[in-house]
């Protein structure tokens, strides 16, 4: 009796142990590329062109909600916002979004010095924490790689608010529904972005964004230790979006549909005298405009700037870096939220 009792005991922990295998194999598989409901957004590549322009729509019906009414479509429902890196606009529109949908948010801003990640606690039990409170995880973290561990942990929907020198996907999003409002289309597009190529995660995730639809070309202006990594470049390349580097400002193309300036990441140089050179390297100036842009290029910027735009430039109104694009910000993450959480 002792005995059969003895190898049930032992049947049950066998069996506990197959279907917990079972389930963290579940989650650590690629989840479906087009659907969103309960998915994670961690690249720009678990999104198609039906996803984008799906989301897109979304985002423009929110928008059109008059004035800044709060709904209540996310109502009951929470989103935990855990940020180990410093960020202003991600952030706050995350939260701005979920609140406005009729949600509620825990929100932890540099949990490295204030949660349990201080004691040591696993990047993975603490996402299995707040899978335990909320219904989805919004995560910036300094370390490429950090966002597929939390998501494979997690069995609530995670998303990339920037990982390192990864990527940033809803911030692609918001600037590629920035660019589609514009000129309303996606295909076709002559854009230039400037600064970072190597460090700028924004830069990586609107690359991938834009390489997903047909016939777009981008120019990458940076100085030479500033340009894309030699595989991402190949990578992309491969992928139908036609890139072309440059290193002056004399090269940049006429009647661009988009300039995308960027900072230069300082907190990715190990060496800070390197970064004090190349930071200015290129400036975005009234001058510049002038003599280069089209009347209808959009003067984009995922903020913050330091320096390498003028602020002359701000008034201009084919700049949208402080007004239309950082607004989208919360529009597009209310659609997507909307999506994941509602279907
Ligand atoms: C960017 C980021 O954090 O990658 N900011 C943002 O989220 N809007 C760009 C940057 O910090 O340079």
């Amino acid at each position: 009796m002792e005995m059969i009792f003895a190898l049930d005991k032992s049947i049950v922990i066998l069996l506990n142990f197959t279907f917990e295998m079972i389930n963290r194999k579940n989650r650590l598989q690629p989840r479906d590329r087009r659907g969103f409901f309960l998915n994670d957004v961690i690249s720009l590549d678990h999104f198609d062109r039906k996803s984008i322009l799906k989301l897109f729509k979304e985002t423009k019906k929110l928008k059109k909600i008059k004035g800044k009414k709060l709904l209540k479509i996310l109502s009951g429902k929470l989103a935990a916002l855990v940020f180990f890196e410093p960020s202003t606009r991600t952030f706050s529109s995350n939260s701005a979004a979920f609140k406005r949908l009729g949600g509620q948010t825990i929100e932890h801003q540099n949990p490295a010095s204030t949660s349990s990640s201080v004691k040591g606690e696993s990047i993975e039990d603490m996402a299995r924490m707040f899978e335990q409170y909320c219904d989805v995880i919004v995560v910036r973290h300094p370390v490429i790689g950090t966002l597929e561990r939390i998501a494979g942990a997690a069995n609530v929907p995670v998303i990339n608010a920037g990982d390192g020198i990864g990527e940033h996907p809803t911030q692609a999003l918001l600037d590629m529904f920035t660019i589609w409002e514009k000129f309303g289309k996606l295909t076709g597009l002559k854009g230039l972005m400037a600064g970072d190529m190597l460090n700028g995660r924004t830069v990586h995730s609107l690359i991938r964004g834009l390489s997903i639809f047909p016939g777009n070309t981008v120019y990458l202006l940076s100085p030479k230790q500033l340009c894309l990594s030699r595989e991402e470049f190949r990578l992309y390349s491969k992928r139908g979006v036609k890139l072309i580097e440059i290193d002056s400002l004399n090269q940049i193309p006429e009647d661009c549909h988009f300039w995308y300036w960027t900072r230069v990441q300082k907190e990715r140089f190990k060496d800070k005298k390197v970064y004090e050179k190349l930071k200015l390297s290129f400036i975005l100036t009234k001058k510049l405009v002038k003599e280069r842009a089209g009347k209808d290029t959009l003067l984009m910027h995922p903020l913050p700037r330091v320096g390498e735009i003028e602020t002359a430039v701000d008034s201009d109104q084919r700049a949208v870096y402080l007004t239309t694009e950082a607004r989208n910000g919360m529009y597009v993450r209310m659609a997507l939220f909307k999506l994941i959480l509602k279907g």
